[in-house]
């Protein structure tokens, strides 16, 4: 094991990529148009549904990823008025427009007219709210459209027996689609269909935006995305389907929905981990957020939340029950029953159980942190050792120190806090309680319960409330001699 410093979080967001975006819109020919400006009422939140988190990354952020393997162009983000909170967090990464009234689906999808390049050949449709559609999938929908329908529509669909909320694919005899009809219009034996409209279609953008100014408005004032290829049958136009397996193309328009959702993206995170050599007592027990690394032959134990960005190296242990967010973690460390947030560990360190690392903690290699200890913007050096029940907080410890046990920082004076400077090899008795500011010597020494409230130099010894130089044996011994020799 080396003693390489502990990595730095890397916490830097994605740049906007907003030159490479306007460039390569120019040569486009499948642009992808996200459908999210419905209320979403269902989930019964004040947060729009797509900003709501899935594994760490907003329901967006995934529909997003996917249009970004498939097109150079920036996707075409369609929100309501007011959608602020959606418009300001992917700004760089999308192009919005807006749908003034939640008048459906299809009404939606007319508000990308005039939006799309003059060289789009194919618009590929998709809902904000489908985060687990893989890249695969939608590839193939897009190539079943060009090579099938000569201009005409290819849609996603997938096969399940009593789904709720989808629309049913209804054919003709010969097996040919007919129509899809929304379940609240569909007739009893329309209702027992198995085959669903996932939400997810191919357009020829001509085609589509004229076809979409002569949708019916239904009963509920809503226009349907859903009613185009039926007209395009009428136009005799080709309609082709693309059956996806039913977990990829569930639509998120509830909380339960959001959780199950969730799970089927946690199962694919930790799956991927696994196959690059991670192992898990329990992958189901296990909560690791999109943007985390971890490396191989690191074992994640039960009750482990990995979250933000953070890094794991190679051989650690973490968990059980560890919760890191945005932490970066040298090789071969073990945390267990911990709780970190913007902190950095070299390697080989051992942390816990019962540990609190805030923001701004920093451990060298070889750190040991025992049982109830917290560490707040904060260094600890090389091979230092933190006893139980201690706190250290705006410190910087040097290498080889003793934290002895209940040792607390007393690093604010009410007003401001101030920092504690403990050098190389100093050693700190149990109970010891350091007013900042203040500094400690190399090697120097506290004894137990010493409460210090001045510097005290390198090799020094102190002890006492407030603590004092302790008297030195040697001279003791020499003054011993003297009087003897004197007499
Ligand atoms: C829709 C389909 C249904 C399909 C299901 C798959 C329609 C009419 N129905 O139903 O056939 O089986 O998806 O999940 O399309 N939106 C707007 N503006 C609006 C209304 C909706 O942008 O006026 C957006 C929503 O934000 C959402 C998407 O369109 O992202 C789908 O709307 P939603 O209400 O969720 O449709 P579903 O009832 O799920
Ligand atoms: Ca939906």
């Amino acid at each position: 094991m080396d003693d390489k410093p502990p990595p730095e979080p890397d916490l830097d967001s994605d740049a906007p990529a907003a030159g490479r975006m306007a460039a390569s819109r120019a040569h486009a020919q499948l642009e992808v148009v996200i459908l999210a400006a419905g209320r979403g009422s269902r989930m019964r939140s004040r947060t729009p549904k797509v900003l709501h988190a899935l594994c760490g990354q907003p329901m967006l952020q995934w529909v997003l990823d996917a249009a970004r393997a498939l097109s150079a162009a920036p996707p075409l983000v369609v929100v309501a008025p007011g959608a602020d909170a959606v418009t300001a967090q992917f700004a760089g990464r999308a192009r919005f427009c807006c749908q003034a009234q939640p008048r459906g689906t299809g009404d939606a999808v007319a508000q990308a007219q005039g939006r799309l390049a003059d060289t789009t050949r194919q618009v590929l449709v998709l809902c904000g709210d489908m985060p687990l559609l893989p890249v695969a999938t939608l590839r193939a929908l897009i190539r079943r459209q060009a090579e099938r329908t000569q201009g005409g529509v290819a849609l996603l669909t997938t096969d399940r027996p009593a789904s709720q909320g989808f629309g049913r694919i209804v054919r003709d005899e010969r097996g040919g689609f007919r129509a899809i009809v929304e379940e609240k219009l569909c007739t009893p034996a329309q209702r027992t269909l198995t085959e669903l409209n996932a939400g997810a279609y191919v357009f020829e953008p001509g085609w589509l935006f004229q076809a979409a100014a002569r949708l019916a408005v239904q009963a509920d004032g809503e226009r349907y995305v859903t009613d185009l290829p039926r007209l395009a049958r009428e136009d005799g136009l080709a309609v082709e389907t693309c059956a996806a397996a039913p977990e990829d193309v569930l639509g998120v328009n509830t909380r339960a929905e959001l959780a199950l959702a969730t799970a089927a993206l946690r199962r694919r995170i930790n799956a991927a981990h696994m196959d690059a050599g991670v192992s898990f007592t329990d992958p189901q027990a296990a909560y690791v957020d999109a943007g985390v690394r971890i490396g191989p032959d690191t074992l994640i134990a039960p009750g482990t939340m990995l979250t933000g960005r953070t890094h794991i190296d190679e051989g650690c242990e973490i968990g059980p029950a560890a919760h890191l967010h945005d932490c970066r973690i040298g090789a071969e460390c073990r945390i267990r029953y911990a709780v970190m947030e913007g902190t950095a560990v070299g390697p080989g360190c051992r942390i816990g159980p019962f540990a609190r690392l805030r923001a701004g903690a920093r451990l060298e290699a070889r750190v040991y942190m025992g049982s109830f200890g917290e560490v707040k913007n904060s260094a600890l050096g090389t091979d230092a050792h933190m006893g139980h029940f201690s706190y250290v907080g705006d410190a910087d410890v040097g290498a080889g120190v003793n934290v002895g046990a209940g040792t607390i920082t007393c690093n604010f004076d009410g007003q401001r806090k101030h920092r504690t400077v403990i050098e190389d090899e100093a050693f700190l008795g149990s109970g010891t309680k350091l007013v900042a500011p203040l500094r400690v010597g190399p090697r120097a020494r506290t004894g137990a319960g010493a409460v210090v409230t001045r510097d005290v130099p390198a090799d020094a010894l102190v002890y006492g409330v407030p603590a004092k130089p302790a008297p030195d044996p040697g001279a003791r011994a020499r003054e011993a001699e003297e009087a003897v020799s004197a007499s």
